[in-house]
């Protein structure tokens, strides 16, 4: 089924109206409000249009609770570590309630889609007065108001609890206060149909639904005008971008589009769905001026087996036939992956599949999981009968390799001079600035502060696990 529900100028300008209601409210004194974001980009980025919202609503920003008179906590969903962190950081809020006992706390993001989580919420948190879910941020202004209004009347009811389920919503125009002036986001789609068997995002984040082309492109270009220098195009799976809607622009076209904008930028995206990443992709990424020669291609398992039971619709054979061909085309590609240890019925020989295809394809990096069950999700009924300890003794094997073969990929810079992307400060005593290659790897570099937000050459002069070391020339 094919959800989408294009938001009209009318039905922003209502939200509008609400922003001015609430600036009227609070217009006696200065209030300040505060995002604490968890989880993926997409979270990130969301959390960039409720800064905007609260802006457009008379709130300052602030990173310190103390100070916060509204505190929206944008959460995730795709493991539980993620979840437990949510809860105790949003129990801890009782205290800076108790001493301000106006602040209004919402939770929003991907845990709010689980019925069982804003059960929890309504009867063990009530700290919280507002439950909004990810496809609501469009319309936040409109439930703080609501949220408001509530306030001052007793019980239960002064809370609202909304999170309704996805209608496929697709909103344009909204407002967005984004973080820095260097690095941007720009999604591209929202949602995800593959239903990989272990993941709850299909079910929090509701059907894949694309922005049109037209609006992609103008949001490149103020992007580009606005002097960012480093575009991170995002997407649950970018490869299927387009689905759906008529434009006939699949991703490599909107990538190939994007790249032609006049400027000096650095264009990446993520995430790519093995199955859905073409030689087209690959052939675009290579002809193309400023996109990053780097793929994010998560394997999750190296075990055909295992991949099958994950429903990712790839085998080992397939997904290194992938990397060889983005090789031919990218010869300097930059490859990373995520990878999930201990899935329900990994056996000893499913997890040295894994660790052969690591070692065979050799990655750049690796972010590396425990399974973790999720409520709702296949996975979470096959039966697992190996233990956390089991698990984590693979899932240290695993780590171990990562590093090593990173540390390795790393020493192979040493001696050369690279393009990088300068985009701060350090707190290393040696190395005061930090930057990124092309291919997205860090760099700590001596040079002159003048220098962030350009770009540099930096011979590198070492290495190490996690980045690289040098001096600007
Ligand atoms: N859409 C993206 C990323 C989704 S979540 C993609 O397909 O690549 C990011 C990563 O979290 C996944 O790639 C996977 O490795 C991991 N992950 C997802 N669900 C998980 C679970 N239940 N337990 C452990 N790791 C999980
Ligand atoms: Fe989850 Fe799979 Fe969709 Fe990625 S592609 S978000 S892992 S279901
Ligand atoms: Fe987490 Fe939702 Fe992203 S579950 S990984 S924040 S899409």
């Amino acid at each position: 089924m094919y959800e989408r529900k294009e938001i009209t100028q009318q039905e922003l300008d209502g939200q509008r109206l609400y922003c001015e209601k609430i600036r009227d409210a609070i217009a006696a004194r200065p209030h300040f409000a505060m995002v604490d974001t968890y989880g993926c980009q997409q979270n990130e980025s969301d959390s960039e249009i409720l800064r905007g919202w609260l802006l457009d609503c008379g709130y300052s920003l602030t990173d310190d609770p103390a100070q916060a008179d509204m505190i929206a906590v944008n959460t995730c969903a795709v493991r539980e570590h993620a979840e437990l962190r949510v809860f105790g950081n949003v129990g801890a809020l009782n205290h800076a309630k108790a001493k301000n006992p106006e602040l209004i706390v919402a939770v929003g993001g991907c845990m709010t889609q689980q019925e069982t989580v804003k059960n929890r919420i309504r009867d063990s948190f009530r700290v919280v007065d507002l439950v909004f879910g990810p496809h609501e941020v469009w319309k936040f202004p409109e439930l703080l108001w609501k949220t408001m209004e509530r306030r001052g009347r007793r019980g239960n009811k002064s809370r609202l609890i909304a999170a309704e389920p996805s209608q496929g919503v697709v909103a344009e125009g909204l407002p967005r206060q984004r973080d820095g002036s260097i690095k941007a986001w720009l999604s591209i789609m929202n949602g995800c149909d593959n239903f990989c068997t272990y993941c709850i995002v299909p079910y929090v984040r509701g059907r894949e639904r694309s922005r049109r082309p037209e609006d992609i492109l103008a949001e490149a270009r103020q992007l580009v005008a606005a002097g960012y220098k480093d575009i991170t195009v995002l997407g649950q799976n970018v490869n299927s971008y387009g689905k759906g809607l008529d434009s006939g622009v699949d991703f490599p076209e909107l990538l190939r589009a994007i790249d032609a904008i006049r400027g000096d930028f650095v264009l990446r995206f993520m995430t790519s769905h093995p199955k859905d990443a073409t030689e087209k992709l690959f052939r675009v990424m290579a002809e193309s001026e400023k996109c990053a020669h780097h793929i994010h291609l998560p394997l999750q398992s190296g075990s055909d087996r295992i991949l099958k039971a994950m429903n990712r619709h790839y085998d080992r054979a397939k997904y290194l036939e992938t990397v060889k061909l983005a090789r031919q085309y990218m010869p300097d590609l930059v490859l990373t992956t995520d990878i999930i240890v201990g899935f329900p019925g990994e056996t000893e020989a499913d997890f040295s599949d894994t660790l052969a295809l690591v070692e065979e394809v050799g990655y750049d990096a690796m972010f590396t999981f425990i399974y973790s069950p999720r409520t709702g999700t296949p996975a979470a009924s096959m039966p697992d009968p190996a233990s956390r300890a089991e698990k984590q003794v693979r899932f240290d094997r695993l780590v171990e390799t990562a590093n090593r073969i990173s540390a390795e990929k790393h020493a192979a810079y040493v001696g050369k001079t690279y393009r990088v992307l300068v985009d701060g400060e350090t707190n290393d005593p040696q190395h005061n600035l930090s930057a990124r290659t092309k291919g997205g790897r860090l760099v700590h570099l001596i040079g002159d502060p003048a220098l962030i937000g350009r770009f540099a050459e930096a011979e590198i002069t070492d290495s190490s696990t996690w980045a690289l070391f040098g001096k600007t020339v």
